[in-house]
């Protein structure tokens, strides 16, 4: 596959790009952060009558994590509703449920009061057995009895004709994020709010007022601010030590048009495969049919061209009507140890500041529910998720999680004891990128197709990883938090604010 990763939702729409900050302001709720998790914010606040100004690093909104999503909404947990009940006990995962599935609601209520045409439709959720056999899809049906939660145990017969049994879920949904998104975006402007591109926020100080600066030397003095940048780029060792970065994959391929159904359906395997169709518009005769995984730890993998390969061919084992692979690409959730969010006031910033991180692969919903959660705080509204998406929790009982992550962050740093990929660049092929040892420190060498090499610091400016060569993407990643980087070294994903420096 080529390195051409845009992904099936990348829609231009003019209320996606907007100026960059050319002075300082001042406002009631500083937004930082324009994926779906910002936006929402910002519209709730707006739509309560506070004045908004978001900001975005990207020259238009919704162009990180949310543009790479495959949009499932699902109250059904990624991680497993066994999994939570055993760390954090029955009711919060009772509660875990009603908040995704109240999200969901909010999304379908936003896109009819604005009338979005965002392609949202209620359909079900399926879990199946995948090569690990049926004792997760058991052990799932126990809990979900026990905590009373709506399912059903029934078939599922792939197109193919293979056939398993199944968990399926009620009032599971699918969209358009970046439809809904660029809507919500006119939205907010509709109800006096200021959106911001192209503007890099480094420094946000909690207070009364709160001061956000950006790294061109403005700053936005707000009554507070929303960090929602997916992963938060100042929590330092506390937010760190709780989210761990992975890379999942995605492929959309072309099926006749009706031949799979509509619905949401992932198996039981680690890591999962989630799948979706996306209905072609009206005239085409194809769907896409969206299909999801083949995870690992950002930066820890080089092989990303076989994982598509994988994904394409596990499709073709299930849909033999499966046809041309029209778009694939890749991106990063932020897993925590629960498998719930970190969402609510971020100490480590001071106060009135707060923050929406880990969703754990469920963003779409995460992001939803935390803007929901963080206006009521910023409102002075009681609501009685704060204790359960605390990102101050202490969850004893995944402490091995956490260590293990913890651990495998560590143990990156040996990187700076090893030898290069290669001895120089004329080993490096065109249009490819490795790292090589200089004296005492790395390099990442990068040769475009032309031939015109690029030579910036290995050294992630986050906190000093070395970063890796992404062949897939021809990107630079960081295998400690998730920090990405083109191949010229320009920083595309956080925590990092400032991009892989020259080297001399
Ligand atoms: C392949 C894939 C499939 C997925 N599938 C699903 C799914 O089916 N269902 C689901 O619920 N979730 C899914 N997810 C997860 C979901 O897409 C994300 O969790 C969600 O989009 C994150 O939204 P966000 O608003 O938190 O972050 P983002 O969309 O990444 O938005 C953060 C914004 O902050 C900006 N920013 C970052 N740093 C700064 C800074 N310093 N200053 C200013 N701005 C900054 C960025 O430019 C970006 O626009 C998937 C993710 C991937 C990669
Ligand atoms: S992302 Fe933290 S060191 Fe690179």
């Amino acid at each position: 596959m080529n390195t051409d990763t845009r992904s099936i939702w990348a829609l231009d729409d003019a209320a996606r790009t907007a100026a960059p900050l050319a002075g300082d302001a001042s406002c009631d709720v500083c937004v930082i952060g324009g994926g779906i998790a910002g936006l929402t914010t910002a519209y709730l606040l707006a739509r309560d009558g506070k004045k908004v100004i978001v900001l975005d690093a990207k020259p238009r909104v919704a162009a990180g994590e949310t543009e790479h999503t495959t949009a499932h909404l699902a109250w059904y947990l990624d991680d497993t509703f066994s999994h939570l009940a055993s760390v954090r006990g029955d009711e919060v995962a009772k509660a875990a449920a009603a908040s995704h599935r109240a999200a969901i609601d909010l999304i379908g209520e936003i896109a009819r009061s604005e009338r979005i045409a965002c392609d949202f439709r209620q359909v079900d959720g399926h879990l199946f057995p995948g090569a690990d056999g049926p004792d997760t899809l058991d052990q799932e049906e126990k809990t979900l009895t026990r905590l009373g939660l709506p399912f059903e145990r029934t078939k599922l017969t792939f197109p193919g004709g293979r056939s398993s049994d199944c968990l399926r879920f009620p009032a599971h949904a699918r969209f358009h994020p970046i439809k809904y998104l660029a809507a919500l975006a006119a939205a907010i402007r509709a109800r006096g709010g200021v959106i911001h591109t192209d503007t890099v926020v480094e420094k946000v100080r909690g207070g009364a007022p709160c001061r956000v600066t950006t790294a061109h030397g403005r700053t936005v003095t707000a009554g507070a601010a929303v960090i929602a940048t997916n992963n938060p780029f100042e929590g330092g060792t506390v937010l760190h030590t709780k989210v761990a970065s992975y890379t999942t994959y995605a492929v959309a391929i072309e099926v006749p048009k009706g031949s799979c159904g509509d619905g949401l359906w992932w198996d039981t395997e680690d890591p999962y495969h989630y799948v979706r169709v996306q209905p072609g518009g009206e005239g085409t005769e194809f769907d896409h049919l969206i299909v999801g995984g083949e995870d690992h730890k950002t930066g820890q993998a080089g092989d990303q061209p076989q994982r598509w390969d994988r994904l394409v061919a596990w499709a073709g084992e299930r849909v033999p009507g499966a046809g041309a692979v029209r778009f694939h690409w890749s991106g990063q959730v932020f897993e925590t140890a629960d498998g719930l969010g970190l969402i609510g006031p971020a100490p480590w910033n001071g106060p009135n500041v707060f923050v929406i991180t880990g969703d754990s692969g469920m963003g779409m919903t995460h992001g939803t529910l935390g803007a929901r959660l963080v206006a009521d705080l910023v409102l002075g509204r009681p609501n009685e998720l704060a204790t359960v998406y605390s990102p101050s929790r202490l969850t004893p009982a995944a402490a091995r999680t956490l260590l293990g992550e913890n651990l495998n962050a560590v143990a990156q740093f040996t990187d700076w004891l090893t030898g290069g990929d290669v001895k120089g660049a004329d080993q490096i092929p065109p249009g490819h990128g490795a790292v090589v040892r200089r004296g005492l420190t790395k390099l990442a060498v990068y040769k475009d197709d032309r031939g015109q090499v690029t030579t910036l610091s290995a050294v992630c400016p986050h906190m000093g990883c070395l970063v890796r060569w992404n062949p897939g993407e021809a990107t630079w990643d960081c295998p400690c938090h998730g920090s990405r980087f083109s191949a010229t070294g320009t920083c595309l994903h956080g925590p990092s604010t400032s991009d892989l420096k020259k080297a001399d």
